[in-house]
């Protein structure tokens, strides 16, 4: 089968596998222009298949030489369906770190539920003793609820409704968009699915279970954003779940200082191209808009850049940089005051046929076929895939 991509709504319907293995190998071999890090020497990442939670895996995994265990929620290939990218980067993830002489391990499974936690906590704690490191890098649209239906989580603004243009990926225009603020059960949903209530219980069960090591750390993602992005964002119902999670790293942190004398950090993260940023209305045109600003002025950083130099300088070096709540900032060159100016010019001057011609743009979109395995060098796209060759193969 000839895989072409796919997509609707701003959302890959299939994947390359061949592409994806590209990819990986892509951000293995940015680690290797780095000093390497001191860090963890055992890591569970809840959500590690893409995003943020893989290019955090691969920092740790060759820039530290870390064991990794990770949890994500990926589809496998099914007879004309191609699985999910996330699939596959498990997959390749697992061959190219089998020249490490470490440990990784994979559960393809959900993390909101009690099982998973068990079955990844008695896997640690036979196979590694403990961690020293969670990291809590997940984005879902639904989570179970209490009564075992889904509650599903919206993107959407507070208070009043909010107009702005975004991207169409597919269709490669730029589309006006008005959203209705949300009602007050889209907030309470968003934040039980986005904010930081499974992260907590993942690390009280840990705690609980003695599966933490001494000194051990927990993180998870949270944005800020400008006023570009504050409706849509900070101000909207992501804004509150991502409040929870803040909140929530406050309880945790008191809690590991007393039981292993860890801590518990959250990091604000720069925008980047993931399959759930640009899901976020808005995001498409702000993310192009700035990587054309951050690259002129070069103070961009790719999404593996940007967690190694978490890692090395925040999380495990001297330089950190917080804010009165504690909070890691890594955004700073992202909210730059001339950065944002700039950004917020270009995204309101331009028509919309000069924003789809910008470097940033190409750059979007180049990076949004990479995560899901398409447009990579040296991947020969017109290569008949043998979909059940590769359904045998399975992380481990
Ligand atoms: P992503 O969509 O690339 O990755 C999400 C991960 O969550 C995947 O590994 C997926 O398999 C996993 N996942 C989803 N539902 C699951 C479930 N039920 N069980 C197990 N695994 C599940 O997302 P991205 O963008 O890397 O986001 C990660 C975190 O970083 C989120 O909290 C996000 O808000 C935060 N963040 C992202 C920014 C961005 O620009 N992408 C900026 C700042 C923070």
């Amino acid at each position: 089968m000839i895989i072409k991509p796919s997509i609707r709504s701003n959302v890959f319907t299939n994947a390359h596998p061949e592409g994806s293995k590209a990819y990986v190998a892509s951000l293995i071999e940015e680690t290797k222009q780095f000093d390497p890090i001191k860090g963890p020497k055992n890591v569970l990442i809840i959500g590690g298949s893409s995003g943020y939670g893989l290019a955090s895996r691969v920092a740790l995994a060759f820039g530290a030489k870390a064991n990794t265990v990770n949890v994500s929620f990926e589809r496998p290939p099914k007879n004309k369906k191609t699985g999910t990218a996330g699939w596959w980067n498990n997959i390749h993830f697992q061959s190219f770190a089998n020249t490490l002489g470490t440990t990784h391990k994979d559960f393809v499974m959900d993390a909101f539920s009690l099982k998973t936690k068990q079955q990844v906590t008695d896997y640690i704690k036979t196979h590694l003793g403990g961690v020293d490191l969670v990291i809590y890098s997940l984005a879902a649209g639904a989570r179970p609820g209490e009564d075992g239906n889904l509650v599903k989580s919206k993107i959407l603004p507070i208070g009043e409704k909010e107009e702005g243009k975004t991207i169409d990926v597919a269709k490669r225009e730029v589309k006006t968009l008005t959203l209705e603020p949300a009602e007050e059960k889209d907030i309470e949903d968003t934040v039980y699915v986005m904010g930081g209530g499974d992260w907590q219980d993942w690390v009280e069960y840990l705690n609980n279970e003695a599966a933490l090591n001494p000194q051990a750390k927990t993180i998870s993602y949270t944005y800020i954003g400008s006023e570009i992005t504050y409706p849509i964002y900070r101000g909207g119902t992501l804004g509150k779940a991502k409040e929870d999670l803040e909140t929530r790293a406050g309880l945790m942190d008191d809690m590991l200082r007393e039981s292993v004398n860890g801590e518990a950090l959250i990091s604000s993260s720069k925008a980047v191209v993931t399959k759930a940023s640009v899901f976020i209305p808005q995001m498409p045109l702000y993310v192009s808009c700035l990587f054309e600003v951050m690259k002129a002025h070069n103070v961009h950083e790719t999404i593996l850049e940007h967690k190694y130099r978490l890692f090395k300088d925040m999380v495990y070096g001297s330089l950190r940089q917080t804010d009165p709540s504690g909070r890691l900032r890594m955004d700073s060159f992202e909210l730059n005051e001339n950065i944002q100016k700039e950004t917020m010019n270009l995204m309101t001057t331009l028509s919309d046929a000069k924003l789809l011609q910008l470097n940033g743009t190409h750059d979007f979109y180049k990076t949004f076929y990479a995560i899901h395995g398409f447009g990579l060098p040296n991947v020969d796209y017109d290569q008949d895939i043998d979909l059940d060759a590769y359904a045998k193969m399975k992380p481990e």
